[in-house]
């Protein structure tokens, strides 16, 4: 039975005294690490934490894998291309360590979360020390100092730590070191309670639990104070935020207390579960002050009958809805989507029904997939008779057009003057800068580096499918 489990200040300064010994055990010499991510946002903020605790822990962050002697890898389970990509990897480092026997190769991330893929590890993965999965991020020292001490016992040849699979962890005020110095995730929740039928998600990140709201604002004000300009607000369903906590808040009352933090930022979240997006949050959206115009609704199928067995909880009417009325609160929003092209059992006359709604709605941007198997998922038992070269034909049709519209929509700004946040260097010329407008769409700019953080107007000259090119003004 799933239980929430709040990790107490207790537990979290034992860790840090975890850290101390880890710093015993590496001190002498600098010693660098490297963490490699794969997959969504959250991962990317769960690798933030793990560089935190690797800082705390003595060690010097590095890009370098042959100067690396510790390589965690954040994993994936979404697809099963990631899934083999991540293995082919995993398995490379064995050159790495056979050049250094003393490296420490940690695999981390949804993937592990699966017995049978520990199970692979432990049995076909030699070149692992230590597996843990997205709930043991918060204990990461003690598994690290495990690992450490059982490779330090006289005549014990390097044997796998694998962390006790865990569920329903919060935990709060643990160490991040965070990418950038403009730009922060901000996870206000973990895990779902969906069940789309082709998603792994909900078994391994475990059921939806929400951090309280008074600490996601605290750390809210804490990056508007030390200049973070552009927030991300991340959980696999934002929209059914604040479900189980005493504190009786919802998404939009949540984003309304945000946006009254005073400062220049902007604030962002994904992602919405469409059956969750109510007028509420789209009113907040449109009266904040602070929040971007932007939503990320995953259509994931427009024809009724994949979306039934998808087991999404709306249909093509509903979801067209939802966008008009997003759209009346917001005549400038922008809208992106995810959308799987050939589930089990879709016919040529359902993907139709996907391109007309993708020609109706015109997506500023689109995150397609060719459907992938998950085993222990609903969708990896219906049967599937489609051929994968018939479901590419289907996949490169929607691309062309999510393409084109993507293209046709960045050219109609050519000409305009939009606000920008300068979020980056791009280490090319002439347009060294990157931005994006408080929509999300990237714009690339020439300008000095200095730049970068500050809020701008741009004169839009070019565009292509993929981008905006500016000048400042
Ligand atoms: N196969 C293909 N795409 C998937 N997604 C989730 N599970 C699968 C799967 N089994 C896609 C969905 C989701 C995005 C993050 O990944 O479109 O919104
Ligand atoms: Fe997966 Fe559906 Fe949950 Fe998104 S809402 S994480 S697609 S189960």
């Amino acid at each position: 039975m799933y239980e929430r489990r709040e990790i107490t200040t207790q537990e979290r300064i034992q860790q840090q005294a975890y850290c101390e010994k880890v710093k015993a055990h590496i001190a002498g010499r600098p010693h660098y690490a490297l963490v490699d991510t794969y997959g969504c946002q959250q991962n990317e903020s769960d690798s933030e934490i793990l560089r935190g605790w690797l800082v705390q822990c003595g060690y010097e962050l590095t890009a370098d894998e042959d100067k690396a002697d510790l390589i965690a890898v954040n994993t994936c389970a979404v697809r099963e291309h990631a899934e083999k990509r991540v293995l082919g990897n995993v398995g490379a480092l064995g050159h790495n360590k056979a050049k250094k026997p003393d490296l420490i190769v940690c695999v981390g991330g949804c993937m592990t979360q699966q017995p049978t893929v520990r199970e692979r590890i432990r049995k076909s993965y030699r070149v692992v020390d230590l597996v843990f999965g997205p709930h043991e991020v918060w204990q990461f020292p003690e598994l690290l100092l495990k690992t450490m001490e059982r490779r330090g016992r006289r005549g014990s040849k390097s044997r796998l730590i694998a962390a006790e699979p865990s569920e329903g962890v919060v935990a709060e005020d643990l160490p991040r070191q965070r990418d950038s110095a403009v730009k922060a995730w901000l996870s206000i929740m973990n895990g779902c309670d969906n069940f789309c039928s082709y998603c792994i998600v909900p078994y391994v990140r475990g059921r939806e639990r929400s951090r309280h709201p008074a600490d996601i604002e605290a750390e809210a004000r804490q990056l508007v104070e030390a200049g973070y300009k552009d927030i991300t607000l991340l959980g696999q369903n934002v929209n059914s935020y604040g479900k189980g906590l005493d504190e009786g808040v919802d998404f939009p009352d949540l984003l309304a207390r945000l946006d009254a933090i005073p400062g220049d930022y902007v604030l962002r979240f994904m992602t919405s579960h469409p059956k969750d997006a109510t007028e509420k949050l789209f009113k907040v959206m449109a009266d904040s002050e602070h929040c971007a115009h932007h939503i990320h609704l995953p259509l994931q199928s427009g024809s009724d009958r994949i979306l039934k067995e998808m087991n999404r909880h709306y249909d093509r009417a509903k979801y067209l809805e939802k966008v008009a009325l997003a759209r009346r609160y917001m005549p400038d929003l922008v809208l992106t989507t995810d959308i799987i092209v050939g589930f089990p059992g879709e016919t040529e006359a359902d993907f139709e029904d996907t391109l007309s709604l993708v020609n109706e709605v015109r997506y500023d941007a689109m995150f397609t997939f060719i459907y992938s198997p998950r085993p222990g998922t609903p969708a990896a038992e219906m049967p599937d008779p489609v051929t994968r070269a018939e479901k590419q034909v289907w996949f490169d049709r929607l691309l062309d057009a999510a393409n084109r519209i993507s293209a046709e929509k960045h050219a109609a700004y050519v000409g305009g003057t939009v606000r920008v946040l300068v979020d980056g260097e791009t280490g090319q010329t002439p347009y060294n800068l990157s931005a994006r407008t408080k929509g999300g769409r990237l714009v690339h700019l020439a300008g000095d580096p200095a730049l970068v953080g500050k809020f701008l107007d741009a004169k839009i000259t070019d565009s292509t499918t993929w981008a905006l090119y500016g000048q400042l003004v």
